[in-house]
């Protein structure tokens, strides 16, 4: 899906390629201040390859990327979604959630769920928008010790 309207440069909205995994990984070592096991990303969209999708550039080098998976049956859980810092705040993220969720309605799904820092006030205020509301609060959650929400949204 091709993305020209007044977004520049141009976006395109794809899944998730092997070859994308060093891009995927640098955001995810910036944004999420995590570092996976390269293997991780193509084993995780097996089960749901529409679920991890990417926000290319114009050179189609991922720029953003929300990887989706589906381990519950008809629930989707949002394990990760960055946009390269650099790209923030031009509706990327926006892009990716809203095609997400078309997807999680082809499957009619009836929840999707996330996870989320609690001191990361900017990701909350956008899931807020996007209807999600904290179910849970996980302690400890994170491996410095931080406690997360378990953000839903029911259906899709
Ligand atoms: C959360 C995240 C993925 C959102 O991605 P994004 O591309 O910045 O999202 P958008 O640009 O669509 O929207 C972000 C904000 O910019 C605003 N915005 C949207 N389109 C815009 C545009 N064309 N011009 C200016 N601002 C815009 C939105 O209103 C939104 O405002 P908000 O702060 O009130 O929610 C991004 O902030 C990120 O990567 N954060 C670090 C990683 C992270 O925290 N991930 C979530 C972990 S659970």
């Amino acid at each position: 899906m091709s993305v020209p309207p007044d977004s520049s440069p141009p976006i395109t909205l794809r899944g998730f390629r092997p070859s994308d995994v060093p891009f995927v990984a640098t955001i995810v070592a910036e944004a999420l201040q995590e570092h996976y096991d390269p293997s991780l990303y193509g084993s995780l969209s097996h089960d749901w390859t529409q679920g991890f999708l990417v926000a290319a550039d114009s050179n189609d080098v991922p720029i953003g990327f929300l990887l989706g998976v589906s381990q519950v049956e008809r629930e989707a859980r949002i394990l990760m979604f960055a946009v390269d810092r650099r790209f923030r705040g031009t509706g990327i993220g926006t892009l990716l959630m809203e095609a997400f969720l078309i997807r999680c309605r082809a499957r009619s799904f009836r929840r999707v769920t996330l996870e989320v820092r609690v001191s990361n006030a900017t990701a909350i205020r956008f899931y807020t928008r996007y209807q999600f509301s904290v179910v849970d609060l996980l302690r400890a959650y994170y491996s410095d010790g931080e406690n997360g929400y378990q953000m839903a949204r029911e259906p899709p």
